[in-house]
């Protein structure tokens, strides 16, 4: 588009972090301008107002007027949540407009129908910070990577958590100091349960999965656990054993087809380059047949890097809608399957355990060969001193073993008398 034509307009829906940083990112821009702004509370001070030197878009509570503009081309959906995301973005693509949006909820419950009723309706949707905040990984895999058939992504997707478990790490602080710490400083929402329990994790997995293998995924089936119980122990016995401990998001395409796709606390290796993704920072390691292994890092939040990849998806759609042809398919949902899931108790893994048991000899024979019954290796078996309460506690490496394989065995060794208490069970990614 010539910048001397006329802007094209945008429709904003929502002016909190991520939208007042899209208001200033797209200042100065020369072929888009935004027309209206849709927010909940008309009184709230808005900071960017005051920086704006041409005419202020138009401040509004009534957001249908904003789906439903004519001059509107591009609608910028960074309300969060479901309802009345959904409602609305639904109602802009009826009438026509183009879509980009920062929301993971929106496109990991809903992405299918959306991205059919776009192609209903010969528009687009682009979503690139709705993963990762600033890192541009959605466009990375559509454009840049898609000669690559992909075997595996493996990401840090929370910056929540990983602040956390990093702050555990340098401090030797507990869990709870270090998420009522990141509260006080804004990293952690005031109800941060999407973050801690792995949700906001699975839902970025979920995308990245589905645009990487090109199948539809439920996010249901991503198999999650968040941080709620690790330990500062866990962290330290990790970085004793050779390991960093991270909430990981990860998925890979096996032989048979079915995707293995789940969020889980893990132990990496410190040679593992997400290793290195300290505080509120995300990673993502993409493996792909032609490329090998590449790592993004980056601020996964933030109202100006999230702002910048908003951003970058309007100039995007300006770009095409510009050139009046039709949308790169590159840029567009093309599959329409659902994706085979592999259960996480069919998966192989090798696994940590912090086991509590009595204090007396034979203890870690009788788990040896308990474990042994079910076919689980120990790789190593330490016992780790005595605790004030006259119990032991002894830690072990498994090597590769199905999961269910070993939940079988951790049931039978909870119902012996020697063993008190499984205090931790963390999966150990090779
Ligand atoms: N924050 C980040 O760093 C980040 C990073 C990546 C992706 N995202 C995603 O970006 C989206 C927006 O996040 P955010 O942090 O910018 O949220 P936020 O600060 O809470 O802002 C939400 C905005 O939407 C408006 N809003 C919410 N519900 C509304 C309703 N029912 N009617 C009218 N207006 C409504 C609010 O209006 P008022 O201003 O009047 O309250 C506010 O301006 C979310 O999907 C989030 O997951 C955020």
């Amino acid at each position: 588009m010539n910048k001397n034509q006329n802007k094209l307009k945008i429709g904003l829906l929502g002016a909190g972090t991520v939208g007042s940083g899209v208001v200033k990112a797209l200042q100065n821009n020369d072929f888009v301008e935004i027309k209206k702004i849709g927010v909940k509370d008309l009184n709230k001070k808005r900071d960017f107002f005051t920086n704006l030197n041409s005419n202020n878009p138009a401040l509004t509570g009534n957001l249908s007027e904003i789906v439903s503009d004519p001059e509107i081309g591009i609608v910028v959906e960074v309300l969060g949540g479901l309802n009345p995301a959904k409602e609305l973005v639904t109602l802009a693509i009826k009438n026509k407009k183009h879509i980009v949006t920062a929301n993971k909820d929106l496109i990991a419950t809903y992405g299918p129908e959306l991205f059919d009723l776009a192609k209903e309706n010969n528009v687009q949707i682009q979503f690139e910070a709705s993963v990762c905040g600033g890192i541009p990984i959605i466009n990375t895999l559509k454009q840049t990577l898609s000669a690559n058939n992909f075997k595996k992504i493996t990401g840090i997707f929370n910056g929540t958590t990983n602040y956390i478990l990093t702050e555990m790490l340098n401090k030797n602080l507990s869990f709870e100091v270090c998420l009522k710490e990141a509260q006080e400083l804004g990293y952690a929402e005031p109800d941060p349960a999407n973050d801690i329990s792995g949700r906001d994790s699975a839902y970025k997995i979920a995308i990245l999965a589905s645009i990487a293998f090109r199948e539809r995924i439920k996010i249901d089936t991503v198999y999650t656990e968040g941080i709620q119980k690790i330990t500062l122990e866990d962290i330290l016995l990790a970085e004793e054993l050779g390991y960093r401990l991270k909430l990981i998001g990860l998925a890979k395409k096996e032989s048979d087809g079915k995707i293995d796709i789940r969020v889980h606390p893990a132990f990496i290796k410190k040679t593992n380059t997400l290793s290195s993704v300290f505080g509120a920072n995300n990673g993502v390691l993409v493996e792909g047949d032609l490329v090998g292994e590449l790592t993004l890092i980056g601020k996964g939040a933030g109202s100006m890097p999230t702002a910048s990849s908003v951003a970058g998806d309007i100039n995007l759609l300006v770009a095409q809608i510009s050139s009046s042809q039709k949308p790169n398919p590159q840029f567009v949902c093309q599959h329409t399957d659902f994706a085979k899931i592999r259960p996480v108790s069919e998966t192989t893994n090798c696994y940590f355990l912090r086991i509590r048991t009595e204090d007396k000899a034979g203890v870690v024979g009788q788990i040896g060969t308990m474990f042994g019954k079910h076919d689980v290796s120990i790789n190593t078996l330490t016992q780790r001193g005595t605790n004030q309460d006259n119990t032991a506690s002894i830690t072990l490496l498994t090597h590769l073993v199905k999961e269910e394989r070993l939940q079988r065995a951790l049931a039978e060794i909870k119902n012996t008398n020697v063993v008190k208490q499984v205090e931790n069970v963390i999966r150990v990614l090779d």
